[in-house]
């Protein structure tokens, strides 16, 4: 068994360098923000594989069952030798098409790229002992920026699941597919996770659970800036709000301030001031409809060949083709 190779584009004090410029300037904008990819130190990571679990949040487990349903067709339309996957995590989905593609007989190499190298290295480990054979090639990235790092090859399928694509803002998600589709060559695959547009009524408890898992997993970005730079921020100052917005089709998840505040950051010699009431925007998680996926890789060079989705429409999994 050959030991999982890892390639960091995204060592320490790049991180580092990058939340302090991502903190700077959404925290002295208008309204506050902050990007959403702060979430996920060891804890935040941990905290979302619990809100996986959550009654109320049905993203994953819809998208398992859809790929438990369509692994093998996956597996027979793309013939894919290479899986290339985009903010992988703990990787425990990616064993639905790791085993489908291993029976095909078609599969040699596994390279998952996530900003968590802890995240990485767990799955990794668990998989190259799983998956005999198969070489595993991890890469500490942040794939707004490092796609260019990919392997290169044939027939290689670059799977973005969970809904992550939401997190970008429509003129991000746009770059974002051109990126991915400037790294694979004509008839290499996309294998694309999407939310659905629902009622809000499934939508917002799925983003603001009775056990307040969600609320802890929002107010961790706090705790990450109270670690990495030195905040002082005081996590009980802040309440979870999960807005639905209509206009956008997309989830808002904010902190609200419960009281007037000053936070100082020492580390970017910086003051922030809240008032009562105010609030700071951590994430967007966009909802779609088939034909706007459609468009949006149609606009980025690529032909929408299978739609998937569950009984109830909740989400959707895309098999999409380079052309
Ligand atoms: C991991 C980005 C798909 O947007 O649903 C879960 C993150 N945020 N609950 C999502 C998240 C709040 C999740 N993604």
């Amino acid at each position: 068994m050959n030991a999982p190779a890892l390639e960091v584009h995204l060592d320490a004090d790049d991180l580092a360098r990058t939340l302090r410029a991502d903190v700077l300037t959404g925290l002295t904008a208008t309204p506050k923000w902050l990007p959403p990819k702060w979430f996920y130190d060891a804890r935040g990571s941990e905290l979302f594989e619990q809100i996986t679990e959550l009654p109320e949040y049905y993203p994953t487990r819809t998208e398992r069952k859809i790929l438990q349903a369509r692994a093998a067709d996956i597996a027979r339309h793309t013939g894919a030798r290479t899986l290339l996957e985009l903010g992988s995590g703990y990787s425990t989905k990616t064993r639905l098409l790791l085993d489908a593609l291993t029976t095909a007989g078609t599969l040699t190499a596994f390279v998952p790229m996530d900003v968590s190298p802890s995240a990485l290295e767990a799955a990794a480990a668990r998989i190259a002992t799983d998956y005999p054979g198969l070489r595993v090639h991890n890469i500490v990235g942040d794939m707004t920026r490092h796609l260019k790092h990919l392997p290169s090859g044939t027939d290689r399928m670059i799977a973005f699941l969970g809904g992550t694509i939401g997190n970008l803002v429509p003129a991000e998600r746009a770059a974002f597919l051109a990126d991915v589709r400037a790294v694979l060559d004509v008839g290499e695959h996309l294998l694309l996770g999407t939310d659905l547009v629902k009622s809000p009524r499934v939508v917002v408890p799925a983003y603001d659970d009775a056990q307040g898992v969600t609320a802890n997993f929002n107010r961790n970005v706090l705790r990450v800036l109270n670690q990495s730079l030195n905040a002082d921020f005081d996590l009980d100052g802040f309440a979870h709000v999960a807005l639905w917005n209509p206009d956008q089709n997309w989830i808002e998840m904010r902190l609200r301030a419960r009281w007037p505040m000053r936070v100082t950051i020492p580390d970017l010699n910086l003051t922030v001031d809240f008032a009562a009431g105010e609030e700071l925007r951590t994430e967007v998680s966009a909802k779609f409809h088939r034909a706007g996926v459609e468009y949006e890789l149609t606009e980025a060079g690529f032909t929408l060949d299978h739609w998937w989705t569950d009984p109830d429409n909740l989400f959707a999994v895309s098999l999409a083709r380079a052309t």
